[in-house]
């Protein structure tokens, strides 16, 4: 059953995810080339009901630092397309192997294995056709397009899902699984963030702070992301729950129990938002999206 998102945790959240929604929705129009069943299976998962915390991430940061929500929309949807696509292959029977996703059948349960990852494949390179031609500055684009490949590509939260993959089953400790959480998911917070500060043309200590914010960000989300493994619900939740045990999965929980990770969550969430402080009220809606990362049910 399709659940709706949880309640956004601020208003602006709940109105710039209601844009979002409507530029995502934009831009997989695609032209008659386009299959409709690969139309179909790229906004079945692309369109679903999520809480959208990467896009968001790219408009707060770009805001905080004095651009408008219009000039950042486009990067916002290629973050938000990317993290789709790494979902959709991060359920396929080869990854995690999981059937529900967002409230909905996994792309590849409903419409087949191959037009799953060719799905993913179009999310992706989407993503970089809409920096290519919707940034304004053709040299904010350019720098845009590298830092986002360089984030989701071989040494980011590729190389984080393979080693992600590797672990599964294997004696692993604190450093390797931080070394694999950086990568598989701190990457593309903390480029979110970047390349919201790219857009604004931000000056280099903010570019800092937001480096400082986003690293312990990115950290404390896949911690809670372990934690509602354990402990979450799958109605709320919109995927399977139970599954990192089942898998082998090296977590936070599995290492340093409910109790311990709970609080580093907690720990990180708070040097996060110390961070922010040259932005002072500025940084009001970065300092709110953090502490619902760790409280969040979903
Ligand atoms: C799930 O990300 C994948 C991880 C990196 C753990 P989200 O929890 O942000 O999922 P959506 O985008 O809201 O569906
Ligand atoms: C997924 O991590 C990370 C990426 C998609 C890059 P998980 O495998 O923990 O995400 P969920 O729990 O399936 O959402
Ligand atoms: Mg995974
Ligand atoms: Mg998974
Ligand atoms: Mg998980």
């Amino acid at each position: 059953m399709v659940q709706t998102p949880a309640l956004p945790f601020s208003a602006y959240a709940k109105d710039a995810r209601v844009e979002i929604d409507a530029a995502l929705e934009r831009f997989t129009e695609f032209d008659s080339d386009c299959p409709a069943g690969l139309r179909e299976a790229i906004r079945h998962s692309l369109l679903a009901p999520c809480k959208r915390l990467r896009p968001l991430l790219v408009l707060m940061a770009a805001e905080s630092c004095g651009s408008d929500r219009e000039a950042a929309m486009p990067v916002a949807c290629a973050v938000e397309m990317v993290h789709t696509y790494s979902l959709i292959h991060d359920d396929l029977p080869a990854m995690d192997d999981d059937d529900l996703r967002r409230g909905l059948p996994t792309c590849h349960a409903k419409y087949g294995e191959a037009m799953g990852i060719l799905a993913g494949d179009a999310l992706l390179t989407k993503a970089f056709e809409v920096l290519a031609c919707d940034v304004r500055d053709p040299s904010v684009a350019a720098a845009c397009c590298a830092a986002l490949a360089k984030a989701a590509g071989a040494s980011g939260m590729v190389g984080g899902q393979v080693d992600d993959l590797a672990a599964e089953f294997q004696d692993g400790g604190i450093e390797q699984l931080e070394r694999i959480h950086r990568r598989k998911t701190g990457a593309m917070f903390l480029v979110s963030l970047r390349l919201g500060a790219l857009v604004a043309d931000a000056e280099s200590e903010q570019f800092a702070a937001l480096d400082a914010y986003g690293s312990r960000l990115g950290l404390a989300f896949q911690i809670a992301d372990d934690l509602l493994d354990v402990r979450g619900e799958e109605a709320a939740m919109g995927k399977r729950i139970g599954k990192d045990s089942d898998r082998g999965k090296l977590t936070f929980p599995a290492l340093l129990g409910v109790d311990e990770s709970t609080r580093r969550a907690r720990q990180l969430i708070d040097e996060a938002c110390a961070a922010l402080a040259i932005f002072g009220a500025n940084a009001s809606q970065l300092d709110a999206l953090a502490r619902y990362v760790v409280e969040r049910n979903r």
